[in-house]
């Protein structure tokens, strides 16, 4: 009899009731007596042993519910090794539980830090196979991250929505997407909501550029502009300072958010009406979308697959097309950036797209 632990960790997103769906599913074909262990709250319910002994009807009625059935939290990979408040060695904790349950595997889901984490445990001697979640689709490994595609329209909504206002005002709008240190979301969404300016941490901006671009789409006779900026736009100046300066910099004129700095730049210089729009934490709500829903089903079919061969030590990626196993200690600690010189940049320059570069 087989028992596998669950745990999603990190940010949520809207696929990942599809993707634990997928694993069981495909795990009570092969064995229906499996039992599968919850564990609640991602890394928190493996340290202090908090879990519920799932059910197969859990897994029914999940694939479009965004959000995750067990629960997540954050747990910093950088604190896996410091003791908790009360003296506990996190990592001994969750090897201690996984095998006080008896796990055969870990089935974890997350994003850049969960995996560290997972590499971790494999490390010290757990069977781990892991999925790639986040909405930023900046896990190194997969071309796509489960997650991504529904923020990726969640986003492009939200542009859409803007577009008519900005018309009818005659007015620069900034929508300040997610995606923490990388611009794929702000790419895709900026694209695929005809956004004129966007801004990604990948190519840092000079606002001189910025200002060049709006005041062309004024002499074309275009009464309105919109920029897709993402959370972690950097201007060249500010990527030019070390940690501490900026910081410094930021503490002594701060703003709520890079766009909102941007946004009185564009205003001082322009005289422009700026107005801003920050869709937040939607971008991870609401259900998956129907492509988020495939690749779901399907990197949960392959991960039961690596369970059933005991093939652990893995993540399931994504890889033209096709579903792969990546050895995880080749992806834990890396960034998928975009590639500022990637044809996609290319295509969306040649569409006259400003990057502020
Ligand atoms: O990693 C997903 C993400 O939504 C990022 O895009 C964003 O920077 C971050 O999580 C927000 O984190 P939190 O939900 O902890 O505020």
């Amino acid at each position: 009899m087989k028992r596998i632990g669950f745990l999603t960790s990190g940010g949520d997103c809207q696929s990942l009731n599809a993707t634990m769906r997928g694993v069981a599913k495909t795990l009570y074909q092969k064995y229906p007596d499996i039992e599968i262990y919850g564990i609640l709250e991602g890394y928190k319910g493996l340290i202090y042993g908090n879990y519920r002994l799932m059910q197969s009807r859990d897994f029914s009625g999940i694939l479009t519910e965004g959000g995750t059935i067990i629960g997540t939290s954050r747990q910093p990979f950088k604190l896996m090794r410091v003791p908790d408040e009360n003296g506990l060695d996190k990592v001994e904790a969750m090897k201690g539980n996984y095998k006080k349950w008896g796990l055969d595997c870990l089935v974890i889901l997350g994003g850049n830090g969960t995996h560290k984490t997972a590499n971790l445990l494999r490390e010290e001697g757990c069977n781990v196979v892991t999925l790639p979640k986040t909405i930023d689709n900046d896990i190194w490994g997969t071309d796509m991250t489960f997650g991504f595609q529904s923020a990726v329209d969640i986003a492009t909504n939200a542009i859409d929505c803007i577009h008519t206002t900005a018309a009818s005002h005659g007015r620069v709008f900034i929508i300040e997407v997610m995606g923490h240190k990388v611009g794929w979301l702000t790419l895709h969404a900026g694209i695929a909501g005809g956004a004129d300016i966007i801004l990604l941490p990948e190519i840092p901006y000079d606002i001189n550029s910025v200002v060049q671009a709006l005041e062309k789409r004024t002499q074309e006779g275009k009464s309105f502009s919109i920029l897709a900026v993402a959370e972690g736009a950097i201007s060249k100046e500010d990527a030019a300072l070390t940690k501490k300066e900026l910081k410094a910099k930021r503490k002594k004129k701060p703003f709520p958010s890079i766009s909102y700095q941007i946004g009185q730049e564009i205003q001082d210089r322009t005289g422009q009406e700026v107005r801003i729009t920050v869709p937040g934490h939607t971008q991870r709500g609401g259900e998956p979308c129907a492509y988020d829903r495939v690749i779901s089903s399907r990197l949960g079919a392959a991960a039961a697959r690596l369970i059933i061969e005991e093939k652990y030590g893995y993540m399931v990626g994504f890889r033209d097309g096709e579903i792969v196993p990546v050895p995880l200690e080749e992806v834990a600690g890396k960034l998928k950036m975009v590639d500022p010189d990637s044809t996609i940049i290319k295509e969306a320059k040649g569409l006259g797209i400003c990057f502020g570069d």
